[in-house]
């Protein structure tokens, strides 16, 4: 079925930011891995999965509109060099995704593409409800229980390698 224009330049949009978290996700979850931070690296690398489903769901619903997608616009990935500052890159990702999803779902609506809007309410859940509510808990609980206890918090039992 052939697209709208408009809601198909906010789906690529949002497809090269899905893109960026996932590989922004994937390059934190590594680090903490590294740093044996188990229990971060667990949670991270269970977000990177989820923004894989993000893009998967972006990706197969503009190829149901007719365009191909493309995978040559994704934007940048912000890496951070400190766990505080990793969290905060991360939050700053996901605010900006929930934007533009509410910018997406806006013209959804007005170009009356239900479907298509409904699966971006998914997306606007997990950005939200769970992936920046996430966040918001540990940059509170470093400011809480001091970074040295978060950390301590954050080794978990072993080490996953
Ligand atoms: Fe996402
Ligand atoms: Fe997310």
């Amino acid at each position: 079925m052939k697209g709208n224009a408009n809601v198909l330049t906010h789906l690529q949009k949002l497809l090269n930011s899905e893109l960026a978290a996932r590989d922004q996700y994937m390059a934190h979850s590594r680090m903490y891995k590294d740093w044996g931070l188990h229990e971060l690296y667990e949670r991270l690398n269970h977000e990177m999965e989820e923004e894989t489903e993000h893009a998967d769901a972006l990706i197969e619903r503009m190829l149901f509109l007719e365009t191909q997608p493309d995978f040559s616009q994704q934007d940048a990935v912000k890496v951070g060099s400190n766990v505080k500052e990793m969290l905060q890159n991360d939050l700053d990702v996901e605010y900006s995704v929930g934007a533009a999803l509410k910018e997406a779902i806006a013209v959804c609506e007005q170009e009356q593409d239900y479907d298509t809007r409904e699966m971006l309410v998914r997306l606007l859940d997990d950005t939200e409800m769970d992936h920046a509510y996430w966040l918001e808990k540990q940059l509170r609980l470093i400011d809480m229980v001091g970074m040295q206890n978060y950390l301590q918090s954050q080794m978990g039992k072993g080490d996953p390698t």
